[in-house]
Order: structure tokens, then C-alpha cells, then sequence
């Protein structure tokens, strides 16, 4: 292995592979931990055919302290990017500890690791979840924080556990500091434009996008639009989608400005990884239908517990300080969706 290699945390999940091509993609060594707790090995089989490269693998729990160190051993590894974690906010309200054992606790686990083996670059995956409600619906890094459910909470946590590891740096005068980028996205949906790799849900989606294509091919009978009496411009909710090659290409600008002079002295600094505009229901089901020349068959129901009306990024932080923007456009993002959706109608199985 180089000395550009990269540990990915999570790497068979949706973001965390394609987070691995892009990595392969541009000269990174790429090793992957994740437990397969939300993913199949078959996806990192996947990520190698679409890169014609090959990664490491190994199948341990972030939390398995003796495996992480047995891995910073054996790889000689630069940098981590931190994507395991548990990520469906109902099942957090049901599962707490769970959910904080697992994402709080595997985080510690993961950064006392890095601490022994002198590995201080860090590139967390957190999300647009940890605001509080605002008065502006566009959102920048330095609102309040203030999330509503435990999910939100267990990433709000890690970012202050990772704003202190970064601060005593600061106070101890660190040789080499921490430096630490935490990313947060809005809505990533999308696939790798192979179709080979990209969300493959358990059960019944709880998310709009892939509820939508797996009722434009059949597998559910119909969508149900949670409120449509939002104060929207159609009533139903708006969000920030983003493609997800465009938000794993952000993660690697991310770990290309941790190297870089902007971070000489270390750091943890949160950037939006948004799109910058917001998509309601309608326009989602709108698009879909006009791209994939299905017809997506929906009722208008409740809302659903939790939902803002709207909300969207301001991504010029991370356009400013890290040279990274969306490219992709929704008609993309469906287009890729549909693509992944028809050639893979099991997911991996
Ligand atoms: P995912 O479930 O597809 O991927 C997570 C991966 O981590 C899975 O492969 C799972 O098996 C693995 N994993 C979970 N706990 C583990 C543990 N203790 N040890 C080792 N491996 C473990 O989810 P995703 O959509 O790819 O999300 C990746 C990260 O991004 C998560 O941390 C999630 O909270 C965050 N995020 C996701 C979204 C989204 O919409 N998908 C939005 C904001 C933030
Ligand atoms: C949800 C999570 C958020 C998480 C994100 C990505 C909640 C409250 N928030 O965000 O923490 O980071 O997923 O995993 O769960 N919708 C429908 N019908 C459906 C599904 C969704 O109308 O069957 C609507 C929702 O009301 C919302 C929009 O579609 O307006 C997007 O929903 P979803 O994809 O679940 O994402 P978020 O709720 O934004």
C-alpha cells in the first residue's frame, strides 16, 4: 500500500461505496471496515468491476477495538472517512441505545484508534439533520443546532466529541493536530451511472426517492405524499437533493483540504454538502414520471411525524473553502435512480 490509503468506515453502504470508487478513481489505496449490518460484500465485488481496481476488505464492527487496531497495523493508513452508522430516524426513537451504542460509541472507539496509530485526519459523515428549526429555511453552517430525534442527536454528539478532540489539540500545542472535516448532507439519493452499485434499502423504504422508484416498477403499489398543506409553494414538503457521486466527490475535496496549508494547523470544521435548491413531492413524482415515462401512482395523506416543511443548503462554504459544487441536475439523479432500480430490481440480493 501507498501512503495515500485510505481507511473507509462503512464502505459497503450506499454513500460508503461510492465513496470507494471515487477514492480508487483518484489514486487512493482504499480499505474498507464495515460489519454488513446494512450491506452485502457483494458491492465492494461491484465497486472493484466498475474501477477495475481492487480494495481491502475487512468485515468487523467499528466498535471491535482490538480489530481496528489490528487493521492500523497491518494497512499503512493516512486518513479515515467515517461512514458507519445506523440511519433510520424511526427505528432511533425505538432503539436509543442502539442507535447511541453504535454510532456515538463506535465514533469514540474509532477515534481512540486513530489516536494510538497517529492516523489525525478525519472526514465524518454527518447530516443536515443536526439544525434546529430556523427562521431561514435556507440553512448555513453556523445556525443553531438542535436536532429532534435521537439519529440527529447521535450525529450532533459526535460533532461536539470531534470539536473537542480538534480543541485540545489546540490547548496541548499538538504536534501533529487533529484535522477534521464533518460533512453534512441534505438528501442524497442517485446511483453510480454503471446501475452496478446504489441504494438498496431493507424492507420498505422509509425515504421518498427509492418509495417512488419501487412503485414506478411495480414492487409497491402506491406512494403516499405525507401533507399537502405545508406553507410550499405546491403544499408538500421541499428538500435538497444531491446526487450521491456529486456528495462523495465533495468527500474527497474534503480530504484533499485536510492535506492541504488551509488545515496546516488543524481543525474540525462542519461544511453543507447541499445542492443549494429545494425540490417539493410533486416535483419529485413530476420529474420522474417525465424522465423514466412511468407513471408513479400516489394519494395525499397525513403528515408524518417530524417532517419540516422546507428546508435547503447554503453550499457556498464548502464552493469557498473546499472548491467543490452539485454539477448534477434532479433529471440525473432520476435518470440514475431508474437505471440502478431496473437493472438491479432485488438490490443485491
Ligand atoms: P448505509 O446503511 O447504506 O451504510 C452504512 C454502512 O455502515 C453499512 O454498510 C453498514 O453495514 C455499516 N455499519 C453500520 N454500523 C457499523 C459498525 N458498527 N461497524 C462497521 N460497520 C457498520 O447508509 P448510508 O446511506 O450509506 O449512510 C452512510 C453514512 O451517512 C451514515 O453514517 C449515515 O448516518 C450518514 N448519512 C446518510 C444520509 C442518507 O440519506 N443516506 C444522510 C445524512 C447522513
Ligand atoms: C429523512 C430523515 C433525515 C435523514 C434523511 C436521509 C426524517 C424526519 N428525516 O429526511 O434525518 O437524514 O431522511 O436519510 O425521517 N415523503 C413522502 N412520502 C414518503 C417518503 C417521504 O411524501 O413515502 C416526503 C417527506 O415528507 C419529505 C420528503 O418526501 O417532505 C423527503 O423525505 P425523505 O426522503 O424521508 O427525507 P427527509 O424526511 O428529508
Amino acid at each position: 500500500m501507498n501512503e495515500r490509503t485510505i481507511l473507509v468506515t462503512g464502505g459497503a453502504g450506499y454513500i460508503g461505496s461510492h465513496a470507494c470508487v471515487e477514492l480508487l478513481a483518484s489514486g487512493y489505496q482504499v480499505v474498507v471496515i464495515d460489519n454488513l449490518c446494512n450491506s452485502k460484500v457483494e458491492t465492494l465485488h461491484r465497486v472493484e468491476r466498475i474501477t477495475g481496481k481492487s480494495l481491502q476488505f475487512y468485515e468487523a464492527d467499528i466498535r471491535d477495538k482490538k480489530a481496528l487496531a489490528e487493521i492500523f497495523t497491518q494497512e499503512s493508513i493516512t486518513a479515515v472517512m467515517h461512514f458507519a452508522g445506523l440511519k433510520a430516524v424511526g427505528e432511533s426513537c425505538e432503539q436509543p441505545l442502539n442507535y447511541y451504542h453504535n454510532n456515538v460509541y463506535g465514533t469514540l472507539v474509532l477515534a481512540e484508534a486513530m489516536s494510538e496509530a497517529n492516523v489525525k485526519q478525519l472526514v465524518f459523515s454527518s447530516s443536515a439533520t443536526v439544525y434546529g428549526e430556523s427562521a431561514s429555511v435556507q440553512y448555513s453552517e453556523d445556525f443553531p443546532l438542535g436536532p429532534i430525534n435521537p439519529y440527529g442527536r447521535t450525529k450532533f454528539m459526535v460533532e461536539e466529541i470531534l470539536r473537542d478532540l480538534s480543541a485540545a489539540d489546540t490547548i496541548i500545542g499538538a504536534q501533529s493536530p487533529w484535522k477534521i472535516a464533518l460533512l453534512r448532507y441534505f438528501n442524497p439519493i442517485g446511483a453510480h451511472e454503471s446501475g452496478l452499485i446504489g441504494e438498496d434499502p431493507n424492507g420498505i423504504p422509509n425515504n421518498l426517492m427509492p418509495y417512488v422508484s419501487q412503485v414506478a416498477i411495480g414492487k409497491l403499489a402506491q406512494l403516499s405524499v405525507f401533507g399537502d398543506d405545508y406553507p410550499t409553494r405546491d403544499g408538500t414538503g421541499i428538500r435538497d437533493y444531491i446526487h450521491v457521486v456529486d456528495l462523495v466527490k465533495g468527500h474527497v475535496k474534503a480530504l484533499e483540504a485536510l492535506q492541504s496549508e488551509k488545515f496546516k494547523s488543524g481543525g474540525c470544521k462542519a461544511y453543507n454538502l447541499g445542492a443549494g435548491r429545494g425540490y417539493s413531492v410533486l416535483d419529485i413524482i413530476k420529474t420522474f414520471e417525465t424522465v423514466t415515462g412511468r407513471t408513479v401512482n400516489y394519494k395525499i395523506a397525513p403528515r408524518r411525524a417530524g417532517d419540516l416543511a422546507e428546508y435547503f443548503a447554503n453550499p457556498e462554504l464548502a464552493y469557498k473553502e473546499l472548491g467543490w459544487k452539485a454539477e448534477k441536475r434532479l433529471d440525473d439523479m432520476i435518470a440514475d435512480t431508474w437505471n440502478w432500480q431496473c437493472k438491479n430490481p432485488e438490490g443485491y440480493a
